[in-house]
């Protein structure tokens, strides 16, 4: 394997060529690839044979263990560390995955989890005509740009993290119910007459500021898709304080937009980049493989 990584002319991210799934990946490739992750954030994989689903999952495995998220979305797959993030629905109306064609706010994946995501794996197999974008800002730059004062008042504080707001919304108005919303209640329905029992999709708190657990780089680690609240703090000050750091985390100087076209492997760092994608149009098919490392 001939490695070659070029930046983008963005704030953050690269394309990668020379990448073979087949190819069992030696060490000194894998350190170039998380060398490069580390200086870009996102890598954006071209001009490779899509990987099966078997060589996906020994390729991210080389990285981490991997979330198995499809145990609690409720998708029935060959490989549990593969989550399907589509619109798609079978012929038993269930869908084929997870995720709807709604917008995603900006969020980190599993941050809701004890273990939270630390790199993301996630390629495009079918498109809609008009794709849509996937975001990603840099939370490392973000931290190192807020005041001083700011992030020694910041150090101490700890923040709920929940996907209450994404999906598992129990009495939502049937009027209002999105394709994600629809599908994940359909799944419900499903494993309740098969008699599948699922754990809960988990909550959990974590430091506003969290450490790298491999580069010891902080992060400021608060989302508006899936950080609820800050432990302690009353909800209006709460808000406040995370739409000011929100804000300040998604000024277009750290964001990288990217155009998917089919094939793109996207690796990123789950950890230290939140991402978002824009809604499509409901009626057209995209179907996504993501798999992640967890921390
Ligand atoms: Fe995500």
């Amino acid at each position: 394997m001939k490695l070659e990584i070029r930046p983008l002319p963005a704030p953050l991210g690269a394309t990668l060529t020379g990448w073979n799934a087949e190819e069992a990946l030696r060490s000194e490739d894998r350190e170039v690839i998380l060398q490069a992750l580390r200086q870009h954030l996102v890598l954006v994989f071209r001009g490779h044979r899509p990987p099966s689903d078997e060589a996906f999952v020994r390729f991210a495995g080389c990285f981490g263990d991997l979330v198995k998220g499809t145990e609690w979305f409720g998708d029935m797959v060959e490989f549990p560390e593969i989550l399907p993030i589509t619109n798609i629905v079978g012929d038993d109306e269930i869908p084929k995955g997870t995720g709807g064609s709604v917008e995603f706010a900006w969020h980190a994946d599993y941050s809701y989890v004890e273990r939270v995501g630390k790199e993301s794996f996630l390629e495009a197999v079918e498109l809609p005509e008009q794709p849509p974008q996937t975001c990603f800002c840099n939370q490392y730059v973000a931290l190192d740009t807020l005041p001083r004062a700011t992030v020694e008042m910041l150090r101490p504080l700890r923040a709920f993290h929940s996907i209450s707001g994404f999906v598992d919304r129990e009495n939502i108005d049937p009027e209002a119910e999105s394709d994600m919303d629809a599908g994940y209640r359909a799944k419900r329905e499903r494993d309740a007459r098969l008699g599948i029992e699922r754990s809960q999709i988990p909550e959990a708190i974590h430091p506003v500021i969290l450490r790298h657990p491999d580069s010891g780089r902080e992060v400021l680690y608060v989302s508006p898709g899936i950080t609820r609240h800050i432990v302690g703090m009353p909800q209006d000050e709460s808000d406040a304080l995370l739409d000011e750091l929100h804000a300040h985390s998604t000024r277009p100087e750290l964001v990288y937009g990217h155009d998917w076209q089919v094939g793109d492997l996207v690796m990123f760092d789950t950890f230290g980049a939140m991402h978002r994608r824009d809604a499509w149009d409901a009626k057209q098919p995209r179907f996504m493989r993501q798999l992640s490392t967890m921390c």
